[in-house]
């Protein structure tokens, strides 16, 4: 079953290359027309594309995915280099999937300076006083200059990674630092997480939890949720710090304890379902493929296996069947009811190219069993 929806994924991830050629797909506002948005890569989402060029290469070893992935990474060099749109954490999200793909794939040298020099300017964000990455904008910026989120935790392997390449233990420690402010400010007592979290910027005082994409600012955003069970069970493969793996399990039982009937999450955990309620397909796909980081770290007579693992297969197979573009060969994306920013009317019902990214990589892991180069050691 799961060879089927991995062949129609990639069959359109080819189609979309040959189509829009050097464009990258965007957020859009709707995915009535069967259609993304295409444009410059200049958004923190174009990593996601070209890692499933890579990823389509991992899999089928067809060459025209090598050869378009490989054009796409350069494009990555030209961006770092004149900055374009960087102001803002998302640097993992953005060369892991390409440059470390790259690296990891064939060995190019000038893939490994380009993560490298990636993950020196992530090292840019990092805020001494407070022991924080900054999330968005420039350095004393009045509303962010204090912000961390929790998807930051998806832009760490970068630096884990830079260190071990490099003997350099910096990157590590800082990655290692923001974890576990993440973990002590984003997480809550009851497993749930905020969104983001601000910190007096003089003095590194914490200030208070926040949202900007969930409901309200106690809310549980789902796909923050399933950015912190991939995110910590990451930090976990790289550091070995158990504080990081129970982190994960703990968020990942919040959000399997609360699945809707049909397995795929609403977009906040806190908004009354209703039957125009908007799912955010994305946020499953994310989860699916942390939880089945998180399985891989846990004893074999752990009970939360084969829970976390029913659930996982429960939601894929909700998504394959309920969500997905199989049957529509024409269509660009591969998840429809993607949410991005529902209060902010920004792609409230959409295809979402993290979303697809995330289908692909979790199916490829469930009919394979491994997981993307990019995330190994
Ligand atoms: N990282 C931004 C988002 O998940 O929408």
């Amino acid at each position: 079953m799961w060879k089927t929806a991995i062949e129609d994924a990639i069959q359109k991830t080819k189609q979309n290359i040959e189509t829009h050629g050097a464009l990258f797909p965007h957020i859009t506002q709707g995915s009535a027309l069967k259609s993304y948005e295409w444009g410059e890569n200049n958004d923190w989402i174009e990593g996601f594309y070209t890692g499933m060029a890579w990823l389509a290469y991992e899999y089928s070893k067809d060459p025209f995915f090598r050869e378009e992935a490989g054009k796409q990474t350069a494009d990555y060099r030209r961006r770092l280099d004149r900055k374009v749109s960087l102001d803002h954490h998302d640097i993992g999200f953005l060369y892991n999937p390409s440059a470390i793909a790259c690296w990891m794939i064939t060995k190019d040298e000038s893939a490994k300076k380009l993560a490298l020099d990636a993950a020196d300017h992530l090292l840019t964000r990092w805020r001494p006083r407070g022991r924080y990455i900054q999330a968005w904008g420039p350095e004393g910026d009045e509303e962010n200059g204090g912000r961390i989120i929790i998807d930051c935790l998806m832009n760490l392997p970068l630096l884990y990674w830079a260190s071990e390449q490099t003997g350099d233990p910096k990157y590590r420690d800082i990655a290692a630092l923001h974890a576990d402010k993440s973990r002590r400010y984003l997480v809550r007592g009851d497993d749930s997480s905020y969104h983001t979290f601000y910190f007096n910027q003089e003095n590194g005082l914490p200030v208070r939890g926040g949202t900007h994409q969930g409901y309200h600012d106690g809310s549980t955003w789902t796909r923050g949720q399933a950015w912190g069970i991939y995110g910590f069970a990451l930090s976990y493969r790289y550091t070995g710090d158990p504080l990081y793996l129970e982190t994960s399990r703990r968020l990942a039982r919040y959000f399997v304890e609360r699945l809707p009937e049909d397995h795929v999450v609403y977009w906040d955990f806190d908004v009354e379902p209703a039957p125009d309620t908007y799912r955010d397909s994305s946020a499953s796909a994310i989860a699916a493929c942390g939880l089945l980081e998180l399985i891989g770290h846990l004893s074999e007579d752990d009970p939360d296996r084969s829970y976390f693992q029913e659930a996982v297969e429960r939601s894929m197979k909700s998504l394959v069947d309920n969500y997905s573009t199989i049957g529509q060969p024409k269509a660009e994306g591969l998840l429809e009811h993607g949410s991005y920013y529902i209060r902010g009317n920004r792609g409230p019902d959409d295809y979402i190219i993290w979303g697809d990214y995330y289908y692909l990589e979790a199916l490829i892991r469930m009919e394979t069993g491994r997981t993307a180069y990019w995330y190994e050691r």
